[in-house]
């Protein structure tokens, strides 16, 4: 059975926590779409060849999960032949034998429009600064909470495909949820539509 679901949200919102859980329950592979943008920033030279030439050892680089690779990867993700050159890999990956989680920021509305499920996840930027500053320890709490504001207005102030909730997304706000409990009514979203 071919099930897709499509968890997208802002930088820190917990969507990736949240996706590979669900994948787990629900045994779906899950793809990390940030990871391929990220690999992209991180490979130096032209980002339109980088994109077009990604391979799975520019995917294991240890560096990805850096606060360098994320602002490089937004950087690259405003540029459509960046993003055009990525789509064909994720739409297979979305229709995979078995059915697929992916976690992104245009799953829902661009990567996977018809999407079983789409959930849009969300939380105050002071809540993922401060998630992200405990997990990283990069910085001061401002300078990430300033980082946050501006990742936030590139992705979503992008022309093509920024970030933004599909119109049947369900928003899950997780500012004031333990990520037991967020992940459970993100279970429960998509156990009522998986019937
Ligand atoms: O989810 P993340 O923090 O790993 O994403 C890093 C950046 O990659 C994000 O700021 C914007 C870009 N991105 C995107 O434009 N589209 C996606 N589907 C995933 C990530």
């Amino acid at each position: 059975m071919r099930f897709c679901v499509a968890i997208d949200g802002p930088a820190a919102a917990g969507k990736g926590t949240i996706s590979r859980a669900v994948a787990a329950h629900f045994g779906l592979a899950h793809l990390d779409t940030g990871l391929l943008y990220r690999a992209v920033g991180m490979k130096g030279g032209d980002p339109v060849a980088a994109a077009r030439s990604l391979s799975s050892e520019d995917l294991a680089r240890p560096d990805l999960r850096s606060m360098a690779a994320g602002e490089a990867a937004s950087r690259v993700a405003v540029i459509p032949e960046v993003r055009a050159a990525l789509v064909a890999f994720q739409r297979e990956f979305a229709q995979r034998e078995g059915g697929a989680v992916l976690d992104g920021r245009d799953i829902g509305t661009v990567i996977c429009p018809e999407a079983d499920v789409k959930l849009f996840v969300t939380a105050s930027p002071e809540v993922r600064a401060g998630r992200r500053f405990a997990e990283t320890g990069e910085g001061t709490f401002a300078e990430v909470l300033e980082q946050v504001r501006a990742r936030d207005a590139r992705d979503m102030g992008r022309a093509d495909a920024p970030l933004r909730p599909a119109e049947d997304a369900v928003i899950l706000d997780t500012s004031d949820l333990s990520i037991d409990a967020a992940v459970a009514r993100a279970c429960d979203l998509i156990a009522a539509r998986r019937g």
